[in-house]
């Protein structure tokens, strides 16, 4: 029996970032489950060789304490991070919020995070056995005209230690973060990026808030800069979703994300090149939700809120379901 399923009583009686860092101490000492990886899963991409189709989503492992275990609990790759140049506390807690009717969570979190340098040592140290992507965001501290440097700083330090990087512009949880998603600021901090590096698989990761003419602008940067690809989409600040709204502030996940975070993902894949390669995330809790995706466009799909409500038996439900679904969008990377 999954220990998962056995723990996860006395895990939701906990206080959820309690409930996290617990989890996360479970994983780093193998007392979760030790999964053998789904049969003929593999798949490469980019000239990245995937173990299966379905990633840890960014923020979960946001300091990389665990990117030697994450294989163990069933996934084909792994997103760390969101990692910024200067250490930060985050928000004052509480700021993560559950919602098991709904399969939610609201949460302001803020970037917690170790900081690019201690985090660059710990990933320089580890052995990963999957791929690791790594999600790089602006420090509060820093102000909006500065981010290009501060995501830089980030970007050189960790540039040898990622499989690929996500420039995340996306989060709600750092004042004017999202503005970054503007054609212009994007522009700079990516022209930024690739002085560094302009071989590194790179993504972007949008909001679901944008709007179609944000959505079609960030495809024509992202084209204009060659990157690999796009992540969508990050939480919303939309409640329209919930039967009621809770009225805590923040991102909202899971569930109530899905048909926005499907609805983007369609239309960024009707404006971008065939080979452009997009990481479907938002409101995953079941297999067939993978499979919506990867059918929508996703030629891989991440977990966050699914993984707390399912834990590893859902992220191999996803794995197996992906590795016998075919992709309808035209064009689309087949995979092996
Ligand atoms: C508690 C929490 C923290 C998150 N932190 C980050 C983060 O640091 N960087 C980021 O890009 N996304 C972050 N996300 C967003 C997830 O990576 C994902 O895009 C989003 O939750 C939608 O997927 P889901 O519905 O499977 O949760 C966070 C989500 C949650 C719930």
């Amino acid at each position: 029996m999954d220990l998962y399923r056995l723990a996860r009583p006395l895990l939701f009686h906990l206080d959820p970032e309690t409930a996290h860092n617990l989890a996360m101490k479970a994983i780093h000492h193998r007392l979760g489950a030790n999964l053998p990886p789904v049969e003929n899963a593999k798949v490469k991409l980019f000239g990245v060789e995937f173990q299966n189709r379905v990633g840890l989503a960014a923020g979960f492992d946001k300091n990389a304490e665990n990117v030697d275990r994450w294989h163990e609990v069933g996934f084909g790759f792994v997103e760390i991070g969101t990692v910024t140049q200067h250490p930060q506390p985050g928000n004052g807690r509480p700021r993560l919020f559950r919602y098991p009717e709904q399969k939610a969570l609201i949460n302001r979190m803020g970037f917690n995070n170790d900081g690019a340098e201690v985090i660059s040592r710990r990933l320089a140290a580890s052995k990963p056995q999957i791929p690791v992507g790594i999600n790089i965001g602006k420090s509060k501290v820093t102000p909006l005209e500065k981010a290009a440097e501060d995501y830089a700083f980030s970007f050189n330090l960790l540039k040898d230690h990622g499989d690929y990087f996500v420039v995340n512009v996306s989060s709600p949880n750092t004042p004017g973060l999202r503005d970054l998603q503007e054609a212009e600021h994007l522009r700079k901090i990516l022209w930024h990026l690739r002085e560094i590096d302009d071989k590194k698989p790179m993504f972007v990761k949008l909001a679901p808030d944008l709007s179609e003419k944000g959505l079609a602008e960030a495809v024509k940067v992202a084209v204009d800069f060659g990157l690999t690809g796009l992540v969508a989409t990050n939480t919303t600040l939309s409640r329209k979703e919930m039967p009621r709204d809770p009225g805590q502030s923040g991102g909202l996940s899971g569930r109530p994300l899905k048909k926005r975070a499907d609805a983007v993902l369609k239309f960024l894949r009707s404006q971008a090149p065939h080979d452009m390669v997009f990481i479907g995330a938002g409101g995953v809790t079941q297999a067939n939700d993978a499979v919506v995706k990867r059918r929508t466009g996703a030629d891989l799909v991440q977990l966050y809120t699914g993984f707390v409500y399912g834990g590893p038996e859902l992220v191999q439900e996803c794995a197996r379901a992906l590795a016998q679904t075919k992709p309808q969008t035209k064009g689309q990377t087949s995979g092996t």
